[in-house]
């Protein structure tokens, strides 16, 4: 029997591929085999020197010490690509929210009073929101994998340009792509010329503070920057001072900062981007697959 801890909630129909004469599965686990996690932080407490494999029920591993596991021979599986598809359309809302002043809007209508003549209010105050179109804009992708590529797509058939910029990027890799991506030299260059700046790439020290200091200097404007990734790729303090200043228009990000709560200029969603009913299951049905082969067959997949 096969003793599996979860740490966060985890699909009901990944957890059902699990079955009961072969695994028990429960939050509290004394010497568990394997643990099956979302976005728990495991940096912050040991892992039991029973644990054989951690199974992440999404894309990221940030919030697992994967460089100390490998060294104890503990594979991570994780299930890139399962959550892109929720992720591009909450990136696209983010645009749109952005764009239309749609989190504003909203707000003005939950807080009108419902006296006297709403029609009149409402037409006296409707031209604070006037918006623009993302048709026409340039959108920069940054990191054209699973989610960048998914994003791209979108963002073409809403009638934007889009240019993107991925050093790994592979021939395999875009033949997914069917918007016109041109390829930016550099990403001085695609900062240069975006009007909508979103980021798909892993925290890890290549890509933490990725948008900076430097990357503030070569914006055009009143850029829109979105952040549904990761906290730490773009830099607090460049965040602040373009915000400031001026020169980034809007932020909208996955990931509510403390100092920034309140902010007319951002848009914060509390980490939504994976969180729908499909893209849960997709990612504990990859994961559990996973795990069964690692532990009933030895077999290492995607770790
Ligand atoms: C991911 O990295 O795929 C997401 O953070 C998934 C999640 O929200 O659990």
């Amino acid at each position: 029997m096969f003793k599996i801890q979860t740490l966060n909630n985890i699909s009901r129909n990944g957890l059902d591929r699990l079955p009961a004469n072969l695994y028990s599965v429960a939050n509290e686990v004394a010497a568990p085999d394997a643990v099956l996690v979302r976005s728990a932080d495991m940096h912050k407490a040991p892992i039991a020197a029973s644990v054989k494999a951690i199974a992440r029920a999404g894309a990221g591993t940030n919030n697992i010490p994967v460089t100390d596991l490998s060294a104890r021979g503990v594979p991570v599986f994780n299930a890139p690509g399962a959550n892109a598809n929720a992720v591009k359309e909450l990136v696209v809302a983010g645009m749109l929210l952005a764009a239309r002043n749609i989190a504003d809007a909203l707000g003005f209508v939950r807080d009108l009073d419902a006296s006297g003549d709403l029609h009149h209010k409402v037409e006296a105050e409707k031209k604070r929101f006037v918006g623009t179109e993302l048709a026409g804009k340039t959108l920069g992708v940054v990191g054209l994998g699973a989610i960048g590529v998914k994003v791209a797509n979108a963002a073409y058939a809403l009638g934007m340009r889009v240019i993107g910029f991925d050093p790994h990027m592979t021939v395999d890799g875009a033949w997914q792509l069917s918007a016109e991506v041109a390829k930016a030299g550099s990403l001085a260059e695609l900062f240069a010329a975006s009007d909508y700046l979103t980021f798909h790439v892993p925290l890890n020290d290549k890509t933490r503070g990725a948008f900076g200091a430097q990357a503030l200097e070569s914006v055009r404007p009143g850029i829109v920057l979105l952040n549904f990734a990761r906290e730490g790729i773009v830099d607090a303090a460049a965040l602040r001072k373009g915000l400031a200043d001026g020169r980034i228009g809007r932020y909208v990000s996955d990931f509510p900062e403390a100092d920034l709560l309140g902010d007319p200029r951002v848009i914060a969603l509390p980490h939504l981007g994976a969180s729908t009913g499909e893209a849960e299951e997709n990612c504990a049905l990859m994961v559990v697959d996973q795990l069964r082969d690692f532990l009933e067959h030895g077999n290492v997949r995607n770790s």
